[in-house]
């Protein structure tokens, strides 16, 4: 998986319980994993239409580092479905522990809203095997 995209669990990002907010981590998941989107599919009109089941496996406190990484699961027509996990990293041990995971599918759209084709070339070069 690449590192897509790297946060700091600062006071604001806390809910009632002291635990990073999951609507919060949503948000970063969201943001990271759109942007890798765009990437890898050469556009910047990507949309989220799916957020797959979302595990928060462990609690995430003050001070944490999130590491967001991603990889291309598959590439169709018009989508890209891409494997998300979120790590929390200690920075006095260098430990990553896994926090979040889902799965999170993205649509190329024009200028419309309407869903086109991803380019050939992409869907080749993730397709193929
Ligand atoms: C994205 C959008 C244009 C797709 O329109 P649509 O009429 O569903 O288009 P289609 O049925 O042709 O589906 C387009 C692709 O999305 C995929 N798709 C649609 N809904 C899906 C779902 N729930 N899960 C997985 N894939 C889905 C289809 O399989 C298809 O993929 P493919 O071309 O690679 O085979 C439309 O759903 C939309 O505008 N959604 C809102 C997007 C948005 O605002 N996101 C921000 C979230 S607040």
């Amino acid at each position: 998986m690449e590192l897509l995209m790297q946060k700091l669990c600062m006071g604001k990002d806390l809910g009632i319980h002291g635990n990073l907010f999951g609507g919060i981590m949503l948000a970063w998941i969201d943001e990271a994993a759109a942007s890798y989107a765009a990437a890898i599919c050469h556009s910047p009109n990507m949309v989220t239409v799916k957020i797959d089941e979302v595990n928060f496996k462990k609690p995430v406190k003050i001070g944490f580092q999130i590491r967001i990484y991603g990889d291309v699961e598959k590439v169709g027509n018009t989508s890209i479905t891409l494997n998300i996990e979120a790590r929390k990293y200690n920075v006095y041990s260098a430990e990553e522990t896994l926090v979040c995971t889902t799965k999170i599918v993205f649509v190329r759209i024009d200028e419309a809203g309407e869903a086109i084709p991803i380019p050939q070339p992409v869907r080749e070069r993730y397709n193929a095997t």
